[in-house]
């Protein structure tokens, strides 16, 4: 193993030992048994308790700080594997044999290709755009593209809105350091068109939404997209594509740990949301596409990129402590800390946050930020954090692991979509086994027996 992505096999390897060990007096797990429907169980307000279904996929322990997909720790997972292998996880249960992998990885390469998508992206004044808006119309864009779900005559007409060859677009003269960079993006020969639906539509939504991100960072940085490099794994392709530049071992390692991290996590907003598209038997896109219209949420995936504004806006260590006092007599929530399930230290924060000193420790420019970060932590946990049981969650420290990686604040919850969209076509995929149309109820608490007069009007 390289030296440098050794030294952050160690680190994990320590913070999952920490972890183990701050967390093995916390009881052991219930609520892990088949469901016996219809079941009681205590619901709070925002649907806090609710059981909507069972799931195979993904488990998450508040009190024990436990994350685990498909069984496997997440520790274990970020140590040893890649997100190749885990999105296949997630997908088809069990990690991949070495010839599965070499197949999935040449797909997930292939799905890169989203021509069309780019081009008529393009026609759109996506500069003028939040990141996530872009996102959210590239995955609408995939679907015409790869699917017959619509009429082909009711396809946006990408073509006639570029100036270019109907199936080439212009790419930047040289990339940046690249002797091997590829020109033009070109229809690659691909099999019949699909469904909206099936294993391969996943596929799509994951390397789609990759490309669309990295493709979107080079358009808004004044550079045109760059092509896969099918020599590349995943991680190390989506970060060539988005910054044009071919990553170092480090920068790989960090990403593909930052992708296997925010690649499922229960029933969150953005994965419920996805669910309660697809229980309508609407397709997997438009699922995909409301999961990401929940993940953009400052309270949800949103918070990453709010992070960093609030560190900036901080400024300077000293300010940590006023800037708080100030925070919490304006009721102020601080961005990155709190979560509706972990009461313990979140295990995906554990891993950033010592990632995120190391890259601080190389980076001089950026140390002063990850200091403050430190600062406010300490601030945060001491005033109200413990009693409250609020910690750092994934959202505080990966935004400054990207930050550290010279990645713009308003591209990081598209990147926290592209890992999550594993979870979210493995749990509807699950979910369809079994679909029933999501319907929970409001209590009606307004008037009844109101008459209707004309004169109100
Ligand atoms: N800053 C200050 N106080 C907080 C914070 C915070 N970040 N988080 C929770 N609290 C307080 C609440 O004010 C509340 O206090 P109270 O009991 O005095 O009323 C108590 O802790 C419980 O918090 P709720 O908001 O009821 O918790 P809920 O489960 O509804 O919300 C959430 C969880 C949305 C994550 C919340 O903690 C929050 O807003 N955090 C900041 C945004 C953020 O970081 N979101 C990312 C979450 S991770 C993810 O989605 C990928």
């Amino acid at each position: 193993m390289h030296k440098k992505t050794q030294e952050i096999t160690d680190l994990l390897i320590k913070a999952a030992e920490k972890a183990r060990k701050e967390t093995s007096g916390e009881p052991e797990p219930g609520l892990t048994s088949p469901i016996n429907w219809p079941i009681d169980c205590v619901v709070g307000p925002g649907l806090e308790g609710a059981i909507a279904c069972e799931s195979k996929i993904g488990y998450v322990n508040g009190t024990k700080g436990w994350l685990i997909y498909r069984g496997y720790d997440i520790f274990d997972l970020c140590i040893n594997s890649t997100y190749e292998e885990v999105s296949y996880l997630l997908l088809h249960g069990e990690l991949p044999t070495e010839v599965q992998l070499k197949v999935y990885k040449k797909k997930l390469t292939q799905c890169f290709n989203v021509p069309e998508t780019l081009r008529t992206l393009l026609s759109f004044s996506i500069e003028k755009m939040h990141p996530m808006a872009i996102l959210r119309l590239g995955l609408n864009m995939l679907r015409q593209e790869f699917t017959k779900a619509d009429q082909a005559d009711h396809k946006p007409s990408a073509d006639s809105s570029i100036a270019t060859d109907a199936d080439t677009i212009a790419m930047e003269f040289a990339p940046r350091g690249e002797e091997h960079a590829i020109f033009e993006f070109k229809k690659k020969k691909r099999e019949e068109e699909e469904a909206a639906a099936g294993i391969n539509s996943c596929y799509r939504l994951i390397g789609g939404a990759a490309a669309i991100t990295a493709a979107m960072n080079r358009i808004r940085s004044g550079h045109f997209p760059i092509e896969a490099d099918p020599e590349l794994s995943f991680a190390a392709n989506f970060l060539f594509m988005m910054t044009g530049k071919k990553p170092s071992v480090e920068e790989e390692r960090i990403m593909d740990i930052s992708l296997i991290l925010h690649a499922d996590h229960g029933m969150n907003a953005s994965t419920f949301a996805a669910m309660v598209v697809a229980s309508t038997l609407s397709d997997i896109y438009f699922s995909i596409g409301s999961g990401a219209a929940a993940l953009s949420g400052p309270l949800h995936g949103g918070a990453n990129e709010q992070v960093i504004h609030m560190l900036k806006e901080i400024g300077s260590v000293e300010n940590v402590k006023p800037w708080f006092v100030k925070a919490r007599k304006d009721k102020r929530k601080i961005s990155g800390f709190g979560h509706r399930v972990y009461k313990a230290y979140d295990p995906r924060a554990r891993i950033l946050g010592p990632l995120a000193k190391h890259l601080a420790k190389q980076n001089k420019e950026f140390g002063p930020l990850f200091k403050i970060a430190k600062e406010l932590e300490k601030e945060v946990v001491s005033s109200f954090g413990k009693e409250k049981k609020i910690f750092p969650n994934v959202d505080f420290y990966s935004g400054i692991v990207y930050h550290a990686l010279g990645i713009p604040a308003e591209m990081f919850t598209p990147i926290f979509t592209v890992s999550r969209v594993a979870g979210w076509t493995a749990r509807v995929n699950e979910y369809l086994e079994n679909n029933r149309i999501f319907r929970p109820r409001a209590m009606y608490i307004g008037p009844f027996n109101k008459k209707y007069l004309n004169g109100n009007l």
